[in-house]
C-alpha cells in the first residue's frame, strides 16, 4: 500500500504545500531519552526543492527538536490529509537548526521571502533522503476553519512589554528560561544557553518524578555532571575562550617539560656556587 521516493514527488509537492499542519519527530540517542513529536507549520513552512523542506520553528514550552537535531539530525515529517482525499506523507531527513539573531538564518529569510514573527526562534531546514506516502484510510475528516492565533498574540504582547521599558520581557531570557536545554539535560538554543549564562536565568524544571531525568540543568544543578556541563557551556557561550584554556594548559605543559629537564641541573648548579662561596 506504501510507496518510497528518493525524492518528493509533484503530486505529494503540490499537497504538501496545500496543508495546515505538520508534526515533527526527533529523539536524542541515549536508550533513556525521551522520543519527542511536535506540531508545527501552520502558515510557517515550505519546500525549496523535491529533497529540501523547511519550517519556522516557533518559541514554545520546549526545545525537543532544536536539542535533537543539534545532537544528532535525525528527523521525521508528518502530513495527514484530514481534507480531501486519503493520504500520509512521511519525510525521513537531516535537520539542522538555523537560529534566530544569527547571519545564516538573515540570509535564508531574505532568500526565501520568509516573514518572521515575534514568536520565532528559527528555521529549520531538513534534507529529505526519503518520502513515503500510505493509505491514510483512517484519518478522520475534520475541516478547517482557521489558523489559531493565540502563540502570535503572546509573544507580540510580550514584545510590546519589552519595547515599552520591561526589560526582562525579551525573548533571549525566555529562551534561557524554557527553550535552553530539552527534557534530557541537552543543549538547546545557543542564545538562551548564551543569556542563561550571562544573566544566570535559572532554566525551568521540565518533568517531574521520580522517573524524570535529574534536572535542574543550570546553576543551581545538584548533580556533577550537569554542573560540569553547565559550566562548560557558560564557558564557551561567554566566550571565555575554550581556545585560551588550551593555551594555557599547553603552556603549562612545556613549561613543566622544560623545568623537569633542566631544573635539577639548576638546582645542582645553584648549589655548587653557593658550596663555593661558603668554603
Ligand atoms: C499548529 C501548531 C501548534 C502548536 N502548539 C503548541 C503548543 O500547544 N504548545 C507549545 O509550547 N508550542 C506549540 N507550538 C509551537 C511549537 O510546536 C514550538 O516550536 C514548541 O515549543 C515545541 O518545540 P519543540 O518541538 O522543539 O519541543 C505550536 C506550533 C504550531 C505550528
Amino acid at each position: 500500500m506504501g510507496h518510497f521516493y528518493e525524492t518528493i514527488p509533484p503530486n505529494i509537492y503540490e499537497w504538501i504545500l496545500e496543508q495546515k499542519m505538520l508534526f515533527v519527530s526527533t529523539a536524542p540517542l541515549a536508550a533513556s531519552g525521551h522520543v519527542n513529536v511536535s506540531p508545527k507549520g501552520g502558515q510557517y513552512f515550505g519546500l525549496i526543492d523535491d529533497k529540501t523542506f523547511w519550517y519556522h520553528d516557533l518559541t514554545g514550552s520546549g526545545c525537543e527538536t532544536i536539542s535533537h537535531l543539534k545532537e544528532n539530525g535525525r528527523i521525521t515529517v508528518m502530513f495527514a490529509g484530514f481534507v480531501g482525499a486519503p493520504r500520509i506523507v512521511r519525510l525521513w531527513g537531516h535537520g539542522r537548526v538555523i537560529e534566530r539573531e544569527s547571519a545564516e538564518f538573515n540570509a535564508f529569510v531574505t532568500a526565501n521571502d520568509v516573514k518572521t514573527i515575534p514568536a520565532t526562534r528559527s528555521i529549520i531546514l531538513v534534507d529529505v533522503h526519503q518520502v513515503g506516502s500510505s493509505c491514510g484510510y483512517s484519518v478522520p475528516f475534520y475541516d478547517f476553519k482557521d489558523y489559531r492565533t493565540t502563540l502570535n498574540e503572546v509573544f507580540e504582547k510580550k514584545k510590546k512589554a519589552y519595547e515599552t521599558g520591561r526589560s526582562k520581557e525579551d525573548m533571549p531570557r525566555y529562551w534561557a528560561y524554557k527553550n535552553a536545554w530539552s527534557i534530557d539535560g541537552l543543549p538547546g538554543m545557543t542564545k538562551g544557553l548564551e543569556t542563561g549564562a550571562k544573566e544566570s536565568v535559572e532554566p525551568i524544571t521540565k518533568m517531574i518524578g521520580p522517573w524524570a531525568p535529574a534536572a535542574p540543568f543550570g546553576p543551581k544543578s545538584f548533580k556533577l555532571s550537569n554542573q560540569l556541563r553547565y559550566q562548560l557551556t557558560k564557558l564557551d557561550s561567554t566566550r571565555v575562550q575554550l581556545k585560551s584554556v588550551l593555551l594555557m594548559v599547553v603552556v603549562a605543559f612545556v613549561v613543566g617539560v622544560v623545568l623537569a629537564a633542566y631544573g635539577p641541573a639548576l638546582v645542582e648548579a645553584q648549589r655548587e656556587r653557593l658550596e663555593g662561596l661558603l668554603m
